[in-house]
């Protein structure tokens, strides 16, 4: 914090597209409340983004423009970085680790950074005595951060279940609404803005696993771990699969779930579920983020709001600017670096409950007979069957929904399955969520 008469917290901005300008707004915008709320002004000083002539829609003309973003890592008019660039490497990782180092503060919304860097920074954070928040990082306006932190800090934590790519759901939700396929929607989507042009880290589902890693890391004291992550993303999804989960009264969602099972691993999971319409996971539509928990004292909660846009991922950048204002300096996965555990991992595998399995087979006599062996030798009970699409020299879909069972035998079993002759497709399963 500036030493000066009158308590200001000056801001260094990398970064003005939709996140940084956005922050810049609400700085503007709502600086009386902001002051009001603190008891300091909260102002940007100087701003880097790549190109200088570029309309933003903001006024910058009283602030500084510096040539390179990591010259705001030592200058000497800023006491906190905010980070908007996006990126795990530089100039990103170079700055956040340069400003940590010269004892200033960062706000950052970058998951990307922190899934792959989060240990090494939360050391430097420490070390320099900087605090390092990230509240933007992960469903955008949602306080889920602050939530599993502080306001369920008092709690074992058991589960994370989040619907945190409003890409994927808006997806998902359109197929279910239009019956359009995954590509159609996709194309869609990016014609509208709600999609990337390379769209492969939310439809893959890497975007949401960066940010579920950072909730694992907050909800069970342990690193922040991308490599031991379980990740399937959306595009095997038919309409039909939609169509048929609501015939079992479920929908489907992209959901990041992080679990400490019963022998102390750490299951991280990326994966599409069918979730029974009696879940909140399950009306969570459009763009919307939906995050659940599981505490031990607390019971179930749940959040939900926007997950990403200027607006919502900006509020949550200047309510950490605000914390940091108000003095607010922690470690930044809620525990010391040196006490983050390096939790043996759990994967697929190890998930246990029922699970759909769509299977596109030639419409013959006795493929189902060649099927249920194959089922049972794995341990796995049908619970219920369904065949669609009879039409002279059509392949038919075959749905079945399992008993409980663990994602090792579903594995297994899919793998001969795959090898008959009279199955057309690699089998698509999806957990079913009971929460
Ligand atoms: N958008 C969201 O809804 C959202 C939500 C949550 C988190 N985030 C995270 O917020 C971060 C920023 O996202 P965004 O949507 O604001 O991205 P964006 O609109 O693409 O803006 C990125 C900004 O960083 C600048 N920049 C990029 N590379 C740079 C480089 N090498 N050197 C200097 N400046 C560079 C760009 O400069 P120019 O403008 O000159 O090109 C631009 O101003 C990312 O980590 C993202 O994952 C975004």
């Amino acid at each position: 914090m500036a030493k000066n008469q009158e308590k200001t917290l000056r801001v260094g901005l990398a970064g003005l597209g939709t996140v940084g300008a956005g922050t810049f707004k609400i700085l503007q915008a709502n600086a009386d409340l902001i002051t009001r709320r603190t008891g300091v002004r909260i102002v940007v000083t100087a701003v880097n983004a790549r190109n200088k002539g570029k309309d933003r829609g903001i006024d910058l003309s009283s602030v500084e423009w510096v040539d390179n973003p990591i010259d705001l890592a030592s200058h000497p008019d800023v006491d906190v970085v905010v980070e908007a660039m996006g990126g795990e490497n530089d100039p990103a990782l170079s700055l956040v680790k340069t400003a940590l180092q010269n004892g200033k503060s960062v706000v950052t919304a970058n998951k990307a950074l922190l899934a792959h860097h989060g240990v090494d920074l939360s050391r430097l954070s420490e070390k320099h005595n900087a605090p390092l928040m990230f509240e933007a990082a992960v469903a955008g306006g949602i306080p889920i951060i602050k939530m599993i932190r502080e306001g369920l800090a008092a709690n074992n934590i058991s589960g994370l279940y989040g619907i945190m790519n409003g890409t994927c759901n808006y997806i998902l939700t359109t197929m279910e609404r239009t019956g359009e396929s995954f590509s159609d929607v996709l194309e869609e989507a990016q014609k509208l803005g709600y999609a990337e042009a390379d769209p492969t880290l939310d439809v893959g589902g890497g975007d949401s696993g960066h940010k579920l890693v950072l909730l694992g890391a907050l909800a069970f004291g342990c690193q922040p771990d991308y490599q031991n992550l379980s990740v399937e993303g959306i595009d095997r999804l038919s309409a039909e699969d939609i169509l048929i989960a609501g015939e079992f009264g479920s929908r489907i969602k992209l959901i990041g779930q992080t679990v400490k099972l019963e022998d102390g691993r750490i299951l991280q999971m990326v994966s599409p579920c069918l979730v029974p319409r009696t879940s909140p996971l399950a009306h969570v539509d459009g763009v919307l983020n939906g995050i659940l928990s599981q505490g031990d004292f607390v019971g179930l909660s749940f959040v939900e709001g926007r997950g990403a846009g200027e607006g919502p991922t900006a509020s949550a950048i200047v309510s950490d600017l605000m914390d940091l204002a108000n003095g607010v300096n922690g470690p930044v996965f809620g525990i010391p670096a040196d006490q983050l555990q390096s939790s043996p991992s759990a994967s697929r595998d190890d998930w246990t409950g029922e699970f759909y399995m769509r299977l596109v087979v030639q419409d013959r006599p006795g493929v189902i007979a060649e099927i249920a062996p194959i089922l049972r030798d794995h341990q796995i009970s049908i619970e219920s069957l369904i065949q669609r699409g009879r039409s002279a020299d059509q392949p038919v879909t075959i749905v079945i929904i399992t008993h409980q069972t663990t994602g090792k035998n579903i594995r297994l079993a899919c793998q001969e399955i795959a090898d008959l002759p009279s199955v057309l497709d690699d089998p698509l399963t999806l957990p079913i969520l009971k929460i």
